[in-house]
């Protein structure tokens, strides 16, 4: 077994606490939308705006590491190895067959994470903020204020925000499936929590196999491993 380092410190911390703060928003999100009643309306509008500036602090914490680190081309999506990743997802993953790309501190995410996490962090969280922002500084009646927005209705952003936080909650299942498709069941939480993974010896064997053949890995690239 070898381990290799592949998460930063700064970003496992921002990614628990991501964590924690969208699971805190979906709850408290949910409770204004009237699904169940826990820390009562109000509170729950109070929690859910004070969350809300938490996570735009993260955010611009997290664009400026993305930013300086070049960390940001981990997500460009590529279409190479798409179909061995999700033909993987399908049939490999019950028939014990090896993971078809591998994980390394410069190529961290498989092809079909690229593409989710890139809708993710593109479209899906910056529909939030902004549709949240715009709720949140929404006043009716009018009043004309210094930071009140003097937009017709709120129908289409409580909608969109609505939908987004949908969105979230199934990417939320989904990432909790997978999360468990490593090596072992723990392999992929145990590496989001102290930066190692675990890479059985012989995925190791046919990485070297594959540089030693010619193949080069680039940032942004993830290595096909054949066994
Ligand atoms: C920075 C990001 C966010 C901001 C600024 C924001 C802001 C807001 C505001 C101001 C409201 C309306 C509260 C009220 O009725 O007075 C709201 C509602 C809501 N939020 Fe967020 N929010 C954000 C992120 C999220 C996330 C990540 C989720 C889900 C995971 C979420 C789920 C919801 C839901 C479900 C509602 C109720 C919508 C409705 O019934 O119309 N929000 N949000």
């Amino acid at each position: 077994m070898t381990r290799e380092y592949i998460y930063h410190r700064f970003e496992r911390f921002w990614h628990w606490v991501q964590a924690a703060l969208i699971i805190f928003l979906g709850v408290t999100g949910f409770e204004i939308h009237g699904l169940f009643t826990f820390f009562g309306y109000e509170q729950a509008v109070q929690y859910h705006e004070i969350a809300a500036w938490s996570f735009i602090i993260l955010i611009a914490f997290a664009i400026f590491w993305h930013f300086t680190k070049g960390e940001w081309r981990q997500y460009l999506p590529t279409w190479k190895n798409v179909r061995a990743q999700a033909e993987y997802y399908v049939f490999g993953i019950f028939r014990n067959a090896p993971h078809p790309t591998k994980k390394t501190v410069l190529s961290k995410l498989n092809p079909l994470q690229k593409f989710v996490y890139a809708g993710l962090k593109a479209l899906i969280i910056p529909t939030m903020v902004i549709t949240g922002l715009v709720y949140m500084f929404y006043r009716y009646p009018q009043r004309y204020e210094v930071l009140s927005l003097n937009i017709g209705g709120l129908q289409t952003v409580a909608v969109l925000h609505t939908i987004g936080a949908f969105l979230l909650v199934s990417f939320f299942v989904a990432h909790l499936y997978l999360i468990t498709t490593g090596h072992k069941v723990t392999s992929n939480l145990k590496a989001m929590i102290t930066g190692y993974e675990e890479i059985p010896d012989s995925e190791v064997m046919a990485a070297v196999e594959t540089v030693r053949t010619g193949s080069k890995e680039t940032v942004g690239e993830t290595k096909e491993v054949s066994r």
